[in-house]
């Protein structure tokens, strides 16, 4: 109860023995008996790609240690406590509208049996419609938009739907190579039920010039797999006059799995 409880415990300032039981019934052996389908190679980047300049330094140089795993990586966190929907609204501060081109971005979180992954938390973030992140290390010469923190959560419905009203975020330049330039993209992290099962991911934006020349794009070999980050334009998914839509499904494993970053 101490282990799994922390987030409990900070919180609210209490053990909640409620949160304890709910938890044991979902470890139950049907849960433990879930078939197991391997991944294709080449879906998921390896640690090291060398066209990603940073991933020669970040990659491990030995082999991985498995660490066992107990109660504090697989009993939490849990986030009850949050308070968010299906559905996030990014493009407006308060009463103030983010400056940019006003997009939809919504789809479904599935198994690899297409079954849908209901409350489930999905946090984003991007850049602003000039290619600015609002972070201390980001000092590209792009203004900052005080309307627009490029941050968003929501956590999913009955039938795994989430759905962003944000802006589309602009490309900027990067260090790696010369005149090096990031396609427009958003970044995905879905928490699951524990720390050890979070998933990145990064979603791009179609018939866009930069994409086929991102080296953390081409980290992933398959190539249809590196298709799947692409999202697709859907008008019906967006609001008449006022965003424009794009959908991205992510799967969790099996053959028609989502790369995930740190998988
Ligand atoms: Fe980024």
């Amino acid at each position: 109860v101490r282990f799994h409880s922390r987030w409990t415990i900070t919180a609210q300032g209490s053990i909640d023995l409620s949160t304890f039981s709910r938890v044991r019934e979902a470890d139950s052996p049907t849960d433990l008996l879930a078939p197991f389908r391997p991944v294709p190679t080449g879906v998921h980047p390896p640690h090291l790609h060398e066209p990603y300049v940073a991933s020669i330094k970040r990659a491990p140089q030995h082999a991985l240690i498995a660490v066992p795993q107990g109660p504090s990586e697989t009993l939490g966190p849990r986030f009850d406590w949050v308070k968010c929907s299906a559905t996030c609204d990014m493009s407006t501060q308060g009463s103030k509208r983010a400056l940019g081109q006003r997009i939809v971005v919504s789809g479904s979180l599935l198994d690899e049996d297409g079954r849908p992954q209901a409350d489930q938390v999905i946090e984003i973030w991007q850049a602003n419609a000039a290619g600015r992140y609002l972070h201390k290390i980001d000092q590209h010469d792009a203004p900052l938009d005080p309307n627009f923190s490029g941050a968003g959560i929501v956590r999913t419905d009955r039938e795994g739907r989430f759905r962003f009203l944000t802006i589309k975020p602009g490309a900027y330049p990067w260090g790696n190579h010369h005149n090096a330039w990031r396609p427009a993209h958003i970044h995905f992290s879905l928490f699951g039920p524990s720390f050890s099962t979070r998933l990145v991911t990064q979603m791009y934006f179609p018939d866009d010039p930069l994409i086929p020349l991102d080296p953390i794009y081409n980290c992933t070999a398959d190539e249809n797999a590196r298709k799947r980050l692409i999202s697709s334009f859907d008008l019906d998914t967006g609001v008449p006059h006022e965003y424009l839509g794009f959908r991205f499904d992510m799967v969790l494993r099996g053959r028609k799995a989502t790369p995930w970053e740190n998988r």
